[in-house]
């Protein structure tokens, strides 16, 4: 850049003031100066002014909104102005007609739809899409959450337990149908995750699938704020940027022109996921079945909320529009309310697992993405002090602007969610071992209790397997305690729990027992 077009351009960065970014500027040298106006020059003063305005913006809307609820919390004696409906008086549970479930049907219709999915996958039409480019500042760890390990015996990393439930499923599927069949996966990170994923799934030679099959593409970052409409400073050259949130997946998709790989693929039903589920089914045939065979376009599987102030999103209407609300928007008295049986009437937690036709998400990315409103998520930001220091700060001291997934929900034609059992599909590792729930420990033990319980309804028995009185049947509440006897069962050798009588009716087990390909091998014979 020529120097008048740079002067330029930082005096339109003081103009939109911004002026903070360049603080350092008299002591950069001729690298870092580039640097810095690369940077300003892709964002553009414009749009970079624009940016920290609307998160000021987005910001003191969502503190206008939380003081309002407080005030109305306070005086019940004051009703609120009907023009201006709390949300409690606009939001609808899930319709029963656009909800299944495991408990909710008879094992045929359950077993209709696994087969329809399975046919669906042999046919070469299922695509899964891990979300992947979150930062996990939760986690605290400086790698992508997807090359974590919990701890498990095996020591597989999260993205070993996907790649391996994926070719599970492949085999299932071509087992079925007599022909060999590819679930492609599609793999969104951002500038944080893209390069550490591809090489650790280079360094594993892509846990045995075939690389022209595993499909990276990066999300839009975006520059994290203060809390007072400052972009700000990671480096005395470098703008603090965060990945536009897993919203973010429509503008990616369209700048990678992802719909079109699917396309020529053959896609025409994608899974997508969170990478911290550890228990997640990908591209689970009973889902992707009863979503087909109900002729929607969009649809979320949903977990039972545990306790009325679980903070856990909801599946729910809003002025008849399929939304997920966070637990504490929805107000103390509507989130306690309960049906005559006793259930909860807002029950439905979103486990960030969805169902979307292709051709629903080509019209997303087409006509809808720009509706979708940012939401602020207040995150802990590294950057660097008066001084130039780097400083990691030990709470929240910014904003990210976020578009969040689900929120295509409202244009889907035909919604439907359908639950599942938390102790089989949902247990996330969202915090390091300090906190006491969506840990790796959580994570590790909600994992080896489900393998646990497979081994004993396959007829396996762990002799010495049950001390401290813990019940063999049922984990009370899910990873609070270690299962009675430590059971891995490689998702190789089994994805959902099927198939595993043939290793291990009647067999005595030793803790800990893994039970791989060579293992199974072995047993089988036996
Ligand atoms: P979370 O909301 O848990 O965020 O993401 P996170 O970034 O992983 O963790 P924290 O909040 O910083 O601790 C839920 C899912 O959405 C993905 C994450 O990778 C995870 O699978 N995600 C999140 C994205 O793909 N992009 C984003 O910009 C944000």
């Amino acid at each position: 850049m020529g120097s008048e077009a740079a002067a330029a351009l930082l005096g339109a960065v003081r103009a939109c003031g911004q002026d903070q970014l360049l603080r350092f500027w008299p002591q950069l040298g001729p690298g870092q100066r580039r640097a810095l106006l690369a940077d300003l020059a892709t964002l553009g003063p414009a749009g970079l002014g624009e940016h920290c305005h609307r998160a000021l913006r987005a910001w003191g809307q969502r503190r206008h909104r939380r003081d309002r609820r407080r005030l109305l919390r306070d005086a019940l004696q004051d009703p609120p102005d009907p023009a201006d409906r709390p949300l409690s008086a606009r939001l609808r549970p899930l319709p029963p007609d656009a909800l299944g479930g495991a408990r909710r049907h008879p094992p045929h219709t359950l077993r209709r739809w696994e087969l329809e999915g399975f046919h669906q996958i042999a046919q070469n039409r299922v695509a899964v899409l891990l979300l992947a480019g979150g930062q996990g500042t939760r986690l605290g760890v400086t790698y992508p959450k997807g090359m974590y390990s919990v701890g498990l015996p095996s020591g597989k990393t999260l993205y070993q337990l996907q790649a391996e439930r994926i070719r599970r499923v492949e085999e299932l599927a071509g087992q079925k149908s007599g022909s060999r069949c590819t679930v492609p996966w599609y793999i969104m990170t951002s500038e944080f995750t893209l390069g550490p994923t591809a090489r650790f799934f280079e360094e594993h030679g892509y846990f045995g699938l075939d690389p022209s099959d595993v499909v990276m593409f990066e999300q839009r970052m975006l520059p994290a704020v203060t809390f007072d409409g400052k972009a700000i400073l990671e480096r005395k050259d470098k703008i603090a940027m965060a990945p536009d949130g897993n919203g973010g997946l429509y503008r990616a998709l369209e700048d990678n022109r992802i719909l079109e790989d699917m396309e020529q693929r053959g896609i025409q039903y994608v899974h997508v996921y969170c990478v911290d589920n550890i228990l997640v089914k990908m591209a689970d045939p009973v889902f992707i079945g009863f979503c087909v065979l109900r002729g929607a376009d969009c649809g979320a599987k949903v977990v039972e909320k545990a306790y009325p102030a679980e903070p856990v999103g909801v599946v729910c209407q809003v002025d008849g529009v399929f939304q997920v609300v966070e637990y504490s928007e929805i107000g103390p008295e509507t989130v306690q309310a309960r049906n005559p049986d006793g259930s909860l009437v807002y029950s439905a937690g979103n486990i960030c697992n969805h169902f979307f036709t292709r051709s629903f998400l080509e019209t997303v990315t087409r006509e809808f993405e720009s509706l979708l409103q940012p939401h602020v998520a207040v995150k802990k930001v590294p950057y660097v002090d008066e001084e130039g220091n780097l400083v990691t700060p030990d709470k929240p001291n910014g904003i990210k602007m976020e578009k969040f997934v689900f929120d295509v929900f409202q244009f889907a034609k035909n919604f439907v969610a359908f639950e599942v059992l938390r102790e089989e599909e949902f247990s996330p590792l969202k915090n390091a071992d300090t906190a006491d729930k969506d840990s790796p420990t959580t994570a590790r033990r909600a994992l080896l209790w489900q393998h646990y319980r497979w081994a004993l309804e396959a007829g396996g028995r762990f002799p010495r397997g049950s001390p401290s009185g813990v019940s063999p049947d049922q984990d009370p509440i899910p990873g609070a305690q270690e299962p009675p006897a430590i059971c891995e069962i490689s998702p190789l050798v089994s994805y959902f729990g099927e198939g595993l009588a043939t290793y291990l009716k009647d067999k005595e087990l030793q803790s800990p027992f893994i039970l791989d390909e060579h293992e199974a091998k072995v047993l089988a014979a036996a």
